[in-house]
């Protein structure tokens, strides 16, 4: 017989029960998250803690915990006598809408969420099971970085997750929130993730905070400023969302899965749709008979898509394009539109990159890929050409040229010169091209066209205003419309607008089963 079985205790002295007792301490201060004090400062600052953000994203009782009993290693600097338990991150998996997904939460009461070895360990483990199993992966960051007391540990265990986020880059969605601090070294794991959400006024994101800036280059900035949410929301673009606090953070990341697949072999939820009355008339009156004139190029999204499905992401950021997800027919799709509501639609280097990332993302996750085009060109001026127009534009020309979705262009207005290659023609592999009656296909607009190819004659009338107006006008004649792209068959059909929607819908059904392979290659070389 054993000690235990004649006792009742074991080697330790301890009975069965009292150990158990000690276990389920443990679980207690590990589920608190470190302490009473420790949450009410979380709170004080207007921020959740670790665990009751998870709470909030995942299905009721839907979370499993994995590595709650971690702890870090260091001896150093006094952390040999300070454990707690999980160790500043809370990892595991759970389901949102019954669908599967991994997840890490970042503890600031613990260490200011600090970054140990063992803490990135328990990431990588999460991020492994979630590429094995194929699964979205799900960042909430609220952390000071680099653990400092552990030295390059960190930087090594920040590496290793550098590394799996590029791996799983394009097979499976990984999406970052931003929920507190996010420096230094640290903003790159978000950075190669899909979508970034930040918080505002309690998160933000910077490579050097302010005081580095102010002994560098004498700037005074605060954090917000320098990279808060509605910094990186609207001036730099490094964030999709701006989110007015982290209830409307996490209802974000929800609604932004119900678009996407599981991973890249999968495909989009589908809705319940039945067919119901598709016309929508009111488009038949949105395009103004000027063509100067601006419109807004939601309207007609909204009015073509599902009822209150459009999701727009990067609102706030390079306004004269806009890019979301939608459902049509209760199938998910990705919008591109250029909108003559902002610097009438033009393609500049902002608008170039936010379009071509967004057709990356849709093309690695089976998401169809809608564009809308009303576009004068690419934006013109030093500015522009100085900070690499050229590159910048062909990244989104790169982008749909590679994409293999199925891909429909609509075009409402004008589709002028280089733009109108770039923005998902039949030329660059688009599987179908629409125009309502009031497009324009055309190397430039009419004044220009007729100023450069009738300078002479222009010149040389006897009323040359007039001369500029005829010509024009005959120019206008032969290019400010669809037919002439029609009967080459770069456009399929000239459709009224009110039957955009009815076309959509018969056309990405048509295109439902679309297979298509690159030539083989190990990567190619998008112009970054
Ligand atoms: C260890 C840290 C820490 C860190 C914060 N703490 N950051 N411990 N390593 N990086 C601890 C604090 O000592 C404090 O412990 C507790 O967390 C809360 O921090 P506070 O400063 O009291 O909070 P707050 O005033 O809200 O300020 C938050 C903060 C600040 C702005 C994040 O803590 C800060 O500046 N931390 C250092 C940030 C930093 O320089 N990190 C390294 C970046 S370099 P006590 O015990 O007092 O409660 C980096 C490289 C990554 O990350 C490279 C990857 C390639």
């Amino acid at each position: 017989m054993s000690t235990t079985e004649k006792t009742g205790k074991d080697m330790s002295g301890k009975t069965k029960a009292e150990k158990y007792e000690v276990l389920a301490i443990k679980n207690e201060e590990a589920l608190q998250g470190g302490g009473e004090a420790r949450i009410a400062a979380q709170h004080k600052k207007g921020k959740l803690t670790a665990r009751e953000r998870i709470d909030l994203l995942l299905d009721e009782g839907s979370f499993e915990e994995i590595g709650k009993f971690v702890m870090h290693r260091c001896k150093d600097f006094g952390l040999d006598k300070q454990h707690y338990l999980g160790d500043g991150v809370v990892t595991g998996y759970g389901t949102i809408n019954g669908r599967l997904v991994y997840v890490f939460s970042q503890d600031f009461t613990i260490f200011g969420g600090s970054l140990s070895e063992t803490y990135a360990e328990k990431i990588c483990k999460v991020m492994d099971l979630a590429l094995k199993n194929g699964a979205p992966i799900i960042g909430l960051n609220d952390s000071g970085g680099a653990r400092i007391q552990e030295g390059v540990v960190s930087l090594a265990g920040y590496a290793d997750i550098f590394y799996r986020n590029t791996l799983a880059s394009g097979v499976i969605p990984q999406i970052s929130a931003i929920m507190g601090p996010c420096a230094g070294g640290a903003v790159y794991s978000p950075a190669i993730t899909d979508f970034i959400m930040m918080v505002e006024n309690t998160s933000y994101m910077f490579v050097t905070g302010p005081n580095v800036v102010k002994t560098v280059t004498h700037e005074e900035v605060t954090s917000e400023e320098l990279g808060g949410a509605s910094t990186h929301s609207s001036k730099s673009g490094v964030t999709h969302f701006s989110c007015a606090n982290e209830v409307v953070c996490i209802e974000n990341i929800k609604k932004l899965l119900g678009y996407i697949p599981q991973n890249c072999e999968d495909l989009t939820p589908q809705k319940a749709y039945e067919v119901q009355e598709e016309l929508r008339s009111q488009l038949d009156e949105l395009i103004p008979d000027n063509p100067n004139q601006p419109y807004d190029m939601r309207e007609v999204i909204t009015q073509v898509v599902d009822e209150d499905s459009f999701f727009e992401v990067h609102q706030n950021y390079a306004g004269n394009i806009v890019v979301g997800f939608a459902h049509l027919a209760g199938r998910s799709i990705g919008i591109v539109g250029n909108q003559p509501a902002v610097l009438a639609g033009v393609l500049d280097i902002n608008a170039s990159t936010k379009a071509a990332r967004f057709v990356r993302f849709c093309d690695a996750f089976n998401i169809p890929l809608l564009v809308f085009e009303d576009v004068p060109g690419f934006l013109p001026g030093t500015d522009q050409e100085w900070h690499g127009i050229i590159t910048h534009g062909a990244k989104l020309l790169y982008a749909f040229c590679e994409a293999t979705v199925p891909r429909i262009t609509v075009i409402t207005r004008k589709a002028y010169g280089g733009a109108y290659d770039v923005m998902n023609s039949k030329h660059i592999g688009a599987d179908m091209n629409f125009a309502w009656p009031t497009a324009e296909i055309a190397v430039m607009g009419a004044k220009g066209a007729a100023e450069i190819i009738f300078r002479k004659e222009i010149a040389e009338a006897e009323h040359p205003e007039e001369k500029l107006q005829e010509k024009v006008e005959e120019y206008e004649g032969k290019f400010a419309n669809p037919y002439r792209a029609a009967h080459r068959g770069y456009i399929d059909e000239v459709i009224m607008p009110s039957i955009t929607r009815e076309k959509l819908i018969k056309a990405f059904q048509m295109l439902e089963n679309k297979a298509m392979q690159l030539p083989k290659k190990k990567h190619g070389n998008i112009p970054l």
